[in-house]
């Protein structure tokens, strides 16, 4: 399926004409509850629609599924959205998917809800996928220079400034020490520090994220606040403090880091990213007759 075929605002108008409120009102009724959830809801997103597209299979429970693959053990919002799910089957059942909620809590608690507002309008209409492999998780490295990122995201259909603006899901969440200390100790096997790298932010890197971290040491990824949607993760970009080599690397290529500059303007980074996220929310959409609704989010109708 190609971006055209999911080109509904509201596909819920007639079969269950309150989902989206109910989704908000869940969402938001527990903002205090955990402050971590809207990076993780935004990471969730971003992994569900690049493995198979936006079908819901990295809801999926089962002992090969996509949630068991590494990148996606650190992921998190799977409760919320059960509860939501609960609440809509509810109300409508079997009207509402999975992948659909994932698109529209991605929105109200991941950007939204920090403006009071929403912030775009979500297509919807996405069905649920019926498949989850741990071995069909290909994500793009943290490791990885400018053409591997670019081409991730070709592959999905999407755009070098889709890569840009998306990255700046950045400015919110934390990242595990191991994906940082290769560049502050063992950068190319000599034991130095990557000099693509700003030498006072490694400095402070080093203390949060020392040579021997224990497992579950964190950092913030943007060192202008983690909490906070906004454009300063492109500012830190800028100034060379960005965290992973795939966040570097976005400095390494004329156009990206053209569109990086621009993106430090929070208006112009929010209109951009509004754009791609709901290009990303497109990729390899289920509509029509394909997929199902699923009764739960966590497994496939029996
Ligand atoms: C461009 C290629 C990308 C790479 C290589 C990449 C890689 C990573 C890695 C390695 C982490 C740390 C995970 C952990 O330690 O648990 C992370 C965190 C995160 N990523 Fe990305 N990512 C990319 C693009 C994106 C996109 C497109 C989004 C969303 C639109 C996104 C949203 C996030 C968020 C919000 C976090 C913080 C998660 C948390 O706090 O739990 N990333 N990313």
């Amino acid at each position: 399926m190609n971006e055209t075929d999911l080109h509904h605002f509201q596909h819920y108008q007639n079969s269950c004409p309150s989902a989206e409120a109910i989704v908000k009102n869940i969402t938001w009724s527990q903002v205090s509850s955990n402050p971590a959830l809207p990076a993780k809801l935004l990471r969730l997103f971003f992994h569900d629609c690049f493995v198979k597209g936006c079908d819901a299979s990295i809801l999926l429970d089962n002992p090969q599924s996509e949630k068991q693959a590494g990148p996606n053990q650190s992921l998190g919002g799977f409760v919320l959205i059960d509860a939501i799910k609960a609440q809509l089957e509810k109300q409508c059942p079997g009207k509402v998917s999975c992948a659909d909620i994932i698109a529209l809590v991605t929105r109200d608690r991941a950007v939204s809800f920090q403006f009071k507002a929403s912030l775009w309008q979500v297509e919807t209409g996405r069905r649920d996928g019926t498949v989850s492999l741990a071995s069909n998780v290909i994500l793009p490295s943290p490791l990885s220079g400018f053409d591997g990122l670019k081409q991730s995201f070709a592959s999905k259909g999407l755009s070098v400034s889709d890569l840009v603006a998306l990255s700046g899901a950045h400015t919110m969440g934390r990242a595990n020490c191991a994906f940082v200390t290769p560049r502050l100790f063992t950068f190319n096997g000599n034991g130095g520090v990557d000099p693509l790298l700003d030498a006072a932010y490694a400095n402070s890197l080093k203390k949060t994220c020392p040579r021997a971290p224990p497992a579950a040491a964190t950092v913030e990824m943007d060192p202008g606040g983690s909490l906070k949607f906004d454009a300063s993760y492109f500012v830190a970009l800028k100034k060379n403090q960005g965290l992973f080599l795939s966040d570097a690397a976005l400095l390494q290529d004329p156009v990206a880091a053209k569109l990086a500059s621009g993106f430090q303007d929070q208006k112009t980074f929010l209109a951009a990213f509004v754009q791609s996220v709901r290009r990303m929310g497109a990729v390899g959409a289920l509509t029509g007759n394909a997929g199902q609704i699923r009764k739960q989010c966590r497994a496939v109708n029996s």
